[in-house]
């Protein structure tokens, strides 16, 4: 006696940075965040989740390697999705069955790839299909990781803070589908794929107890560059996209440097990764690239179709220096954003 789900579900890349929560327990964020999600057919996360009353616990193998599943933020997705299950009588056997949870990553781990978003994406749908739970479960994604809500939608996801204390809005919802905006492109230039040295969870929290400039970017920054971004998006202003994409990225990084003791995620070929992005812009005339960094040194590069072939031969041309079959681009995937 068993029962089987497999999903899996895609990668997404903010463009306006989540960083800071206000409950740390039930990962609620200090302020709003936006994202693209990528298309499946470069990089994601690939879950299956069992039950059986032959299961004597939970268990779980991550990248093939069996992974304690004492841990809080699994247990807090199990949990809540079993509370919501319990609504349902069909699901009375299976709830009392213990689950095997086997997910995968078809990309590095923890190189600040967004693979956490992807994996408890996946393995709280997952769970949901098991269970046959309906509605929205982006609050509970949000338990695993908090960038993890937005992977459950396509197109451009806006996760917002909310402001109820239990966190029952603090969810994720589409600002529009991949449809809408079909020539955008995700270039990921892979500067480095080793796990990072300070987590996405330890260097937020240090920034909210010592960043005078995150106090800043939570009421005088983000409030506005979401509305605007959100609205160059809706009418396709890649021009004003770009810009508001880079300066957060930017704000971001100088935020993790105004942590005491600072947290530094981009090296120097990141730094040169920018620096080539705006003399192209230049030239150009208006933004035709922007850049966006999260917590590694890993580009990624929005831009929309037709810059990317120049956009790849540039960044071949110039960045590769003798290390170029480490850092440049190995085999950077052109994702197409839906
Ligand atoms: C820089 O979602 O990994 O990628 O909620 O503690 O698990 P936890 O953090 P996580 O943080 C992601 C931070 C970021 C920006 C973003 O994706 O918005």
């Amino acid at each position: 006696k068993m029962a089987a789900v497999t999903c899996i579900a895609p990668v997404n890349i903010a463009v306006i940075k989540y960083w800071g929560k206000k409950d740390e327990k039930l990962i609620i964020p200090l302020n709003d965040s936006l994202s693209g999600t990528l298309s499946m057919d470069q990089m994601h996360a690939k879950t299956t989740v069992m039950a059986s009353p032959n299961f004597k616990k939970n268990c779980i193998w991550l990248n093939g390697k069996e992974e304690s599943f004492e841990n809080a933020r699994l247990l807090a997705c199990l949990k809540e999705i079993q509370r919501r299950a319990e609504q349902n009588e069909a699901n009375k056997e299976l709830l009392q069955w213990n689950v095997h949870v086997c997910s995968e990553n078809n990309f590095p781990t923890a190189a600040g790839l967004a693979s956490s978003a992807a994996g408890y994406a996946c393995f709280v749908y997952a769970l949901a299909k098991l269970y046959n739970v309906r509605g929205d479960v982006s609050q509970i994604a949000r338990q695993g990781s908090g960038s993890a809500c937005r992977s459950l939608e396509g197109g451009f996801v806006r996760w917002h803070a909310g402001s109820a204390p239990d966190g029952s809005d603090s969810l994720a919802t589409q600002v529009v589908p991949e449809t809408h905006w079909p020539e955008m492109r995700v270039l990921i230039l892979v500067v480095n794929d080793s796990k990072k040295k300070v987590s996405s969870t330890s260097g937020m929290q240090r920034a909210v107890e010592t960043s005078d400039l995150l106090k800043h970017r939570v009421v005088h920054c983000v409030p506005e560059r979401i509305a605007a971004i959100e609205k160059a998006i809706r009418n396709k202003d890649f021009p004003t996209f770009a810009e508001i994409t880079m300066k957060d990225s930017n704000q971001f990084h100088a935020v993790a440097l105004d942590t005491y003791p600072p947290a530094v995620y981009m090296n120097d070929v990141s730094h040169a990764i920018v620096d080539l992005i705006h003399c192209l812009n230049e030239v150009k005339g208006s933004p035709k690239v922007a850049y966006t960094f999260d917590a590694g040194p890993n580009a990624c590069l929005y831009l929309l179709e037709p810059a990317v072939a120049e956009t790849l031969a540039l960044v071949n041309h110039f960045l590769p220096g003798p290390n170029s079959q480490e850092n440049a681009i190995q085999g950077i995937p052109v994702v197409p954003v839906n």
